[in-house]
């Protein structure tokens, strides 16, 4: 996939993950006996993608660069550790990359976010051959802590970050595939209410002047969005039990660099 770059957002507060998040990252957080930002590694290598950014906060690109650069030397892959200033925003992504990206696709993976499921990987590859920006869906039974996506006969009218009312149970997951030729409606997005660039206004730019795919996951395939502890305790347990029923490990970085590396 050389015209695709892939990119991890580890940054953030973590701030429903205090205090362990006051002295370390949350994606350095374990998932059962790895670190979280290995699962989202493991997704955009299998994948087929040879070079991913971590955008991470200033103090933590060394932690980082400290656990994947010894993994990374040994195989053919390249991982560039940047640093966001403020937690500006998922959508401030695009103003951080822009020089190294160099008018390549890009597929973006919230850190935070575990995926796992039967063919999910083929399915990363087919969104990022198509001439379409995408994002990957849910359905959920909490969708207003989400993105929530407001379809008519299979075209997406809108997505409505963390609606108050209900508008469906259909929501955007933090892994998205955005064309080059889209990239550039980043630049007119503002700060939120929040105080953040919003990947929503993006995408919702994406869907009124260009087009904008929605892969639905299937029935079986698991997601977590990491950022609390019940949910770090689920995602542990899932893994766990996933690893203790298989003989196969899930997010194993080491391994899947290793097995890309003999295969090319
Ligand atoms: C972000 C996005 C939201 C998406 C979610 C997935 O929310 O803004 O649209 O549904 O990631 O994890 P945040 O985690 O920044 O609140």
């Amino acid at each position: 996939m050389k015209n695709v770059i892939g990119v991890i957002m580890a940054g953030g507060r973590g701030t429903r993950l205090d205090p362990l998040t006051r002295i370390i990252n949350k994606h350095l957080l374990p998932i059962y006996q790895k670190p979280m930002i290995y699962y989202s590694l493991s997704n955009l290598i299998l994948a087929g993608i040879k070079e991913i950014i971590i955008v991470t906060n200033p103090n933590d690109v060394l932690n980082f660069k400290t656990l994947l650069d010894p993994i990374f030397s040994k195989s053919d892959h390249k991982l560039t550790v940047i640093k966001q200033e403020k937690p500006n925003g998922i959508a401030e992504v695009f103003r951080l990359i822009e020089e190294s990206r160099n008018r390549r696709d890009v597929l973006l993976h919230l850190g935070d976010n575990l995926f796992f499921g039967h063919d999910f990987t083929t399915r990363i590859i087919s969104t990022i051959s198509k001439k379409n920006s995408a994002v990957f869906s849910y359905r959920v039974k909490d969708p207003n802590a989400f993105g929530v996506i407001k379809m008519h006969k299979n075209r997406v009218i809108e997505i409505v970050e963390k609606p108050k009312a209900f508008i469906s149970d259909l929501i955007v997951t933090g892994l998205y595939f955005y064309k080059d030729h889209d990239i550039k409606l980043s630049d007119r997005i503002e700060f939120s209410e929040r105080g953040e660039l919003e990947i929503t206004d993006v995408n919702n730019l994406i869907v009124k002047n260009s087009h904008l795919n929605v892969v639905e996951l299937q029935r079986g395939d698991i997601w977590y969005d990491c950022g609390t502890f019940d949910d770090l305790a689920n995602a542990t347990q899932f893994i766990k039990f996933a690893e203790e029923r298989h003989s196969l490990q899930i997010g194993d970085l080491e391994e899947i660099l290793k097995k890309m590396y003999l295969r090319s």
